[in-house]
C-alpha cells in the first residue's frame, strides 16, 4: 500500500480538482505552476510527496499543448520527487480523435500522447468517456476509463420522457446509443454523418429509424463547433421528432457551437463539468450541467485503496 492521497492540479481546470477534493473531503495539493516569459513551465510541489499516492487532476484543454506539457512536467517533478505511485486522472484526452491512421502520411497522435505520459513517469491513468475505447490499448500502464453516460442516462430518466429515441449522432456511437435506450425504455436512431475531408464540416446524410411525433436525445462524446450535432438536429426536425435534446461528456465547444446550437430548435442541453467552458454559456437553450466530480473522486479513492472501479458502474 502507498501513503496518504495527495492531489494536485496544473492550470487546465482547478474548479474541477477543488470539487474532487471537497468530495473526498481532503485539500488540494499546493504546487506552483506556471509560465515563464519565454513560455517555458515551471513545476514546484510545495509539500512533501514522497511514497504518497499522487494523483494529478489535468484534463487537456485549451490551450492544448501547454495543458498538456504542464501534464508532463507535473508528472516528471512528482517523480524526481519520490512520489510513491503517480496517476495522471485526464478527464478528457485531447488529440484523442486522431487515433489511427485513416489517409496516407498522417500521425496517430493519440498513441504519441499516450507515450509522452507514460514516458513522463505516470504510473497509472484514470480518464472518461475517451474519444474511442481502443486507445486505451496505446497505454502499457493500467489505464480506467470511467463513463458519464450513466448519469447523463439519469438525468433523462428523471424527466420520464415516454420511450425517448436515442439517437447515435454517428455510427460510431450505436452501441452506446443501444446501453442508454435500454436504461430508459427507448428506442434507438443512427445518422449516417459524413466529414469533409480534414475540416470542421460534419453533414447528417441520413438516418436508420423511426421518429416521427417522438422525443429524441442526441448523444456524443464531445461537441467542438456544433456541426456534428446541429445537422441531426436538423435531420430530426425534418422527419418530425416532436423534442431534440443534446447530451455529450465534453464541452469543447468553440464559439461557432453556440451560433449553431442556441436555436429553438434545441429543446434542451447538457453535458459535464470535464473541462472548463472558454467561450461562455448558452443564452438561450435551457442548459444542465453535470458534475463528474463525485465519480472520478470515488474512482480515486477505490484505486488508492484497491477497490474495484467497474463497481462503480455495476
Ligand atoms: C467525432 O466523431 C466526435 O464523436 C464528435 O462527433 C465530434 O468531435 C464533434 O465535432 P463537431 O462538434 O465539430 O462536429
Amino acid at each position: 500500500m502507498f501513503q496518504e492521497m495527495a492531489v494536485f492540479t496544473g492550470n487546465a481546470h482547478r474548479d474541477l480538482a477543488e470539487a474532487i477534493c471537497r468530495h473526498l473531503e481532503m485539500p488540494l495539493g499546493d504546487c506552483e505552476v506556471f509560465e515563464f516569459s519565454n513560455e517555458e513551465v515551471f513545476v514546484r510541489y510545495l509539500d512533501n510527496i514522497r511514497e504518497r499516492d499522487v494523483f494529478i487532476v489535468q484534463p487537456i484543454v485549451s490551450p492544448v499543448n501547454t495543458r498538456l506539457m504542464e501534464l508532463m512536467i507535473m508528472i516528471d517533478a512528482a517523480k524526481r520527487a519520490s512520489a510513491g505511485r503517480i496517476t495522471a486522472v485526464i478527464p478528457y484526452y485531447a488529440y484523442g480523435r486522431s487515433d489511427k491512421k485513416d489517409q496516407p502520411r498522417v500521425p496517430v497522435t493519440a498513441r504519441l500522447v499516450a507515450n509522452f505520459i507514460e514516458s513522463a513517469g505516470a504510473d497509472r491513468v484514470l480518464t472518461l468517456d475517451m474519444h474511442a475505447g481502443q486507445i486505451q490499448g496505446f497505454f502499457n500502464i493500467p489505464l480506467d476509463e470511467l463513463t458519464a453516460f450513466p448519469l447523463i442516462a439519469e438525468h433523462f430518466r428523471q424527466k420520464n420522457l415516454p420511450a425517448p429515441v436515442v439517437v447515435a449522432a454517428d455510427v460510431g456511437r450505436a452501441k452506446l446509443a443501444r446501453e442508454i435506450a435500454g436504461r430508459l425504455g427507448g428506442d434507438i436512431a443512427i445518422v449516417d454523418k459524413k466529414r469533409d475531408g480534414n475540416t470542421d464540416h460534419a453533414e447528417a446524410l441520413t438516418m436508420i429509424g423511426e421518429v416521427e411525433g417522438r422525443d429524441c436525445l442526441i448523444i456524443d462524446d464531445e461537441v467542438l463547433t456544433g456541426g456534428t450535432v446541429a445537422s441531426a438536429v436538423r435531420l430530426l426536425r425534418s422527419r418530425g421528432a416532436s423534442s431534440v435534446r443534446v447530451a455529450f461528456v465534453h464541452p469543447v465547444l468553440a464559439e461557432k457551437a453556440f451560433t449553431v446550437l442556441d436555436t429553438s430548435d434545441v429543446d434542451e442541453i447538457v453535458y459535464t463539468d470535464s473541462m472548463p467552458l472558454v467561450h461562455g454559456t448558452f443564452k438561450n437553450v435551457p442548459t444542465s450541467l453535470l458534475s463528474v466530480a463525485p465519480l472520478i473522486g470515488d474512482a480515486m479513492h477505490r484505486i488508492h485503496t484497491g477497490g474495484s472501479v467497474g463497481a462503480l458502474f455495476r
